[in-house]
């Protein structure tokens, strides 16, 4: 088809990739010819490895929890004399529901919501970053809940604290990798159904992935980090 969206031969390493949209952006760039490397947490009977059962070695699948900095560092081990030419660290939990006020959420819970949004996306981004090469793309998947100038309306106190947090590291990373050629993007997808989206969702993961990784494609090559929507347009800080 004239108009089919290719990435053939692009080389692809996404982090929280079992299901939901992680896996989904694994769909989306073998569906463009690209070589892709998806991660979970477990060995088997996910939908990334079903679909990379079913993708006849274009998709491999890694192992990895980005709550646990000895994982992450096996990975980028394991890894070491392969390159990329975007990293998207996709990973997220939410354990509150929208109306839990911070002040009240279970300690352990908090912890293991920083721990992964925040702690284990930063992680991931500073032991992977160095196999991406050096005019592509490093993503991390925010959320525009993740936004203090947005956060008019409240609710998911703790979750957006977590993306918030995610935000300022990848802003002190950027700060320390000035006159890097790669492009830096913290993304938000829109509200979409998943299992941590939930039903009431307006967006289908098909309203926004495809356009997500169209916005992460039309960002290559420019240095510097953005926080953007699955459009494209920036989001406020
Ligand atoms: N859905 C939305 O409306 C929405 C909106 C804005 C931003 N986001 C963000 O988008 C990302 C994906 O969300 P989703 O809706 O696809 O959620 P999801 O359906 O709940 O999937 C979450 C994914 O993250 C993985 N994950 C969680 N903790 C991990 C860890 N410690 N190490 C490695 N992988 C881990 C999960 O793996 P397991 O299968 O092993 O649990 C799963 O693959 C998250 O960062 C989320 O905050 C989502």
């Amino acid at each position: 088809m004239a108009d089919e969206k290719r990435n053939d031969g692009k080389r692809v390493l996404v982090v929280g990739a079992s299901r939901g949209l992680g896996e989904a952006v694994v769909e989306e760039y073998a569906r463009r010819g690209a070589r892709v490397i998806g991660t979970a947490r477990s060995d088997g009977g996910t939908p990334l490895h079903r679909f990379a059962g079913a993708a006849g070695g274009a998709v491999e699948v890694e192992r990895v929890d980005i709550a646990d900095r000895g994982e992450l560092d096996a990975l980028a081990e394991r890894l070491q004399g392969r390159s990329f030419d975007l990293l998207f660290v996709v990973a997220g939990i939410s354990l509150a529901p929208r109306g839990a006020i911070a002040a009240d959420i279970d300690d352990a819970d908090f912890a293991l919501m920083m721990q992964t949004n925040a702690l284990g996306a930063i992680r991931a981004v500073e032991a992977l970053g160095p196999l991406v090469e050096p005019e592509g793309t490093i993503a991390v998947m925010s959320s525009g809940q993740g936004s203090i100038a947005g956060n008019r309306s409240g609710g998911f106190e703790v979750y957006r604290a977590t993306k918030a947090a995610l935000n300022q590291l990848m802003r002190s990373y950027a700060a320390r990798h000035e006159g890097d050629r790669r492009a830096l993007l913290l993304l938000a997808p829109g509200w979409v159904r998943t299992d941590m989206g939930g039903d009431g969702a307006p967006f289908s993961i098909a309203d926004s992935i495809p356009a997500l990784v169209d916005t992460i494609e039309a960002q290559s090559g420019i240095a510097g980090l953005r926080y953007l929507d699955r459009h494209g347009e920036t989001v406020p800080w």
